[in-house]
C-alpha cells in the first residue's frame, strides 16, 4: 500500500532523512524504532505531506500512485491519516465540530464518541486541558472519523500513563483491524499502519509484521519487530549501525 523509495528530506534547510526506502504492504502493520532525533517523526510528516518537509529526492507511492508532490488534504482524501506526536491545542474549535468536518457526514460523531467513551469531550476545545492519555484518545477518535486506509501513528504511547495505555492500545488495535472499507477512493485489501514506538509498549496490543530501525536519518536495519525490540532493549541502538539485525527485505 505504501512504498517509500530512496527518500531524502530536508526540513529547515537540514537534511533529516537520507535515501530511506521501506514498504508497508496492504493489511500490514510496520513499526519504526530509532533513537531521539533519528528522523522518525520527519518520515511520517513527509509521508503525510506537511508543507515544511521538502522532498529532495525519491518517491512516496501510495496505492500505486506517486503522491510525492500532492498537498496534504489530497493525501488525506486518498486515505492517509496521521496521529502526530504533539498535536496542537485548537482554541475555539470544539471536538464535535472537528469530528463533523472530518467524518464528512459519513459517520455520526456522537455515536463514534460514545463508542470510544469520549462523549463528555465533544463540547471541549480540541486538546485544550486534555491529559496526555485524553489527547491520544481524541486523536484516535478523529482518525476513526476520518477512517483512513493507512494509519501513521507517531509514538501513540508517549505521555500516556500505565492505566490509560491499555485503552489507547486497544483503540489502535480495533481501528487498524476494523474492517477494510476506508476513506480511500479504491477498495483495498486491508488497513495498514506505520507506527513509531520508542518503548515498544504498543506491541503488546497490535500485531506487527515488520520493524524498521531508523538511525541518523537512514534505515539501519529491518526485521522481525519483536526481535528488533529485544536487541534494542539489550544492546541499545549502537548495535544498529553495525547491524547484526539485518534481514532481507
Ligand atoms: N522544523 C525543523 N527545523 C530544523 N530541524 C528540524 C525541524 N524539525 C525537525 N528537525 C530536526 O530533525 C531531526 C529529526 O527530528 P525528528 O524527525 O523529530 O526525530 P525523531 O522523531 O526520531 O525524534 C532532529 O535533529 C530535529 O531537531
Ligand atoms: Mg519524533
Amino acid at each position: 500500500m505504501l512504498e517509500i523509495k530512496n527518500l531524502t528530506v530536508e526540513v529547515g534547510n537540514r537534511r533529516v532523512l537520507r535515501d530511506v526506502s521501506l514498504e508497508v504492504p496492504s493489511g500490514a502493520t510496520c513499526v519504526l524504532f530509532g533513537p531521539n532525533g533519528s528522523g522518525k517523526s520527519s518520515l511520517l510528516n513527509a509521508i503525510m505531506g506537511l508543507s515544511n518537509y521538502k522532498v529532495v529526492e525519491g518517491q512516496i507511492i501510495f496505492d500505486g500512485r506517486d503522491i510525492t508532490t500532492l498537498p496534504v488534504h489530497e493525501r488525506a482524501q486518498l486515505g492517509i491519516g496521521l496521529m502526530s506526536q504533539r498535536p496542537p491545542n485548537l482554541v475555539g474549535v470544539q471536538l464535535k465540530d472537528m469530528l463533523r468536518v472530518t467524518a464528512k457526514g459519513k459517520k455520526d460523531p456522537q455515536e463514534l464518541a460514545s463508542r470510544l467513551d469520549m462523549g463528555r469531550f465533544l463540547e471541549r476545545d480540541v486538546n485544550v486541558g486534555f491529559s496526555g492519555g485524553e489527547i491520544k484518545r481524541s486523536e484516535l477518535l478523529q482518525l476513526a472519523a476520518q477512517n483512513p486506509c493507512l494509519y501513521l501513528l507517531d509514538e501513540p504511547e508517549s505521555g500516556v500513563d500505565l492505566q490509560s495505555i491499555e485503552r489507547v492500545g486497544t483503540m489502535i488495535h480495533d481501528l487498524i483491524t476494523g474492517g477494510i472499507t476506508c476513506a480511500g477512493k479504491r477498495a483495498m485489501e486491508g488497513k495498514s499502519a506505520l507506527v513509531i514506538t520508542h518503548t515498544g509498549q504498543i506491541l503488546d496490543y497490535i500485531e506487527a509484521d515488520r520493524g524498521y530501525v531508523l538511525c541518523d536519518g537512514m534505515v539501519a536495519c529491518s526485521g522481525n519487530p519483536r526481535e528488533l525490540l529485544r536487541e534494542i532493549r539489550t544492546n541499545g541502538y549502537e548495535e544498529c549501525v553495525e547491524c547484526r539485525l539485518v534481514r532481507p527485505r
